[in-house]
């Protein structure tokens, strides 16, 4: 175990509500707040399953809704953030709704930023960049993993190059962050899987990180108890919802435990080869996560002893955990997703070099991962061609 900073801050959001149908009556809650004019960020998927009118309907009767931009796409480039700002303030909103998956979490807090200050996303990307809070936002996941709504960061991507950039910042967290389990009820089998395996690798980096606090810590082991008991029967039974309650949960705990701890080289791995080869962020992170514990194993016995009790998987050693984790993204359908694609042998160095350069993920990791090591994890776990 690593040794608690010996001074802390822990960011959260300021108000955080749950449950089954929370989402559906949210006029009075936005009234309280004073606000009068609500801008909703949403995408094609969430409006196609119906969620979107679900929301929006209430507060169209209470004659609070300005405008709806429901056209997030995956991955989303950066000029689309500009173009919701622009709509935000075209309509004079007071306040942004997001309501959907991460992407559409993540373009909705900066969009929120760049409409209150007038400026474009690009001078907001880095850390530390904000200079003070954005319009309110009140954040609703529809999936089961990400975190967003509970951390501080938003990841974007520059069309021009692909690359992926980072808008770092406490005063992006969300004013109020919703989870009503209800809205995962008709996630398919595949995005329940990979989203709730990408909750499960946040708890496990957010507890052995250098970096983790006493609170992310605590975070991390409660979301692993949920998310322990769920994540099989979650893809298995996907109408059971005591099931869904406990990852809509667990994953929010998790997303806040990362928050104020960090991501580590699961992460680092998954984003040079996200960035090239369009696969789900989960499948990725989910199975990388055996082989990546299997090499911070020297480093994380009691760690890995702790947090597989915590799983209800018994006090395991750290090679029986990156076993237990290879097993569970196998019987979850997330290797078979994975190996659908191909991967040019070619590609490995570059990616093991980039993976290598992500400092802000790899420093707080508790073993370090040279190159050698991110190319020998590849190879593992990856279907290579010559
Ligand atoms: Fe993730």
């Amino acid at each position: 175990m690593n040794p608690a900073p010996a001074h802390f801050q822990n960011h959260l959001p300021r108000h955080v509500i749950t449950g089954r149908g929370a989402a559906l009556s949210l006029a009075e809650l936005c009234r309280s707040h004073g606000w009068k004019r609500i801008f909703i960020v949403s995408d094609a998927g969430v409006s196609g399953a119906g969620l979107l009118e679900k929301v929006a309907t209430p507060l169209k009767a209470a004659q609070l809704l300005a405008d709806t931009f429901a056209e997030v796409p995956p991955e989303p480039p950066i000029d689309v953030v500009d173009t919701i700002a622009g709509r935000i303030t075209a309509c004079g909103a007071d306040a942004v709704i997001a309501l959907g998956g991460g992407s559409v979490m993540d373009a909705a807090k900066v969009a929120a930023l760049c409409a209150l200050h007038g400026e474009n996303a690009r001078e907001f990307v880095g850390i530390g960049k904000a200079g003070g809070r954005g319009l309110p936002t009140l954040l609703i996941p529809t999936t089961a993993g990400t975190g967003s709504e509970a951390t501080f960061v938003a990841i974007l991507t520059e069309p021009a190059t692909g690359n992926k950039v980072g808008v770092v910042d406490p005063c992006i967290l969300a004013d109020i962050a919703i989870v009503d389990p209800a809205l995962t009820d008709g996630l398919p089998a595949h995005v329940t899987a990979s989203a709730g395996m990408d909750a499960l690798v946040h708890a496990i980096e957010a507890f052995i990180a250098k970096v983790a606090t006493p609170l992310a810590r605590g975070l991390a082991l409660e979301a692993a108890r949920r998310i322990g008991r769920a994540l099989e029967i979650v893809c298995r039974e996907p109408h059971n919802t005591a099931a869904r309650d406990d990852m809509a949960i667990g994953s929010h705990l998790a997303g806040m435990a990362f928050a104020n701890s960090s991501c580590c080289a699961v992460h680092a791995l998954a984003l040079p080869f996200g960035g090239r080869f369009h696969i789900p962020h989960g499948v990725i992170t989910g199975c990388f996560a055996g082989e990546m514990m299997r090499h911070n194993a020297p480093a994380c016995a009691e760690d890995f002893a702790a947090f597989s009790m915590a799983l209800g998987w018994g006090a395991m050693s750290g090679e029986a955990f990156a076993a237990k984790l290879d097993a569970l993204a196998k019987s979850i359908g997330l290797r078979a997703q994975l190996h659908k694609t191909t991967v040019p042998a070619e590609a490995i160095a570059a990616m093991a070099r980039d993976a290598v350069a992500i400092r802000r993920l790899m420093d707080p990791n508790p073993r370090e991962v040279t190159e050698a090591v991110a190319a020998r994890i590849y190879l593992a776990v990856l279907s290579v061609v010559p």
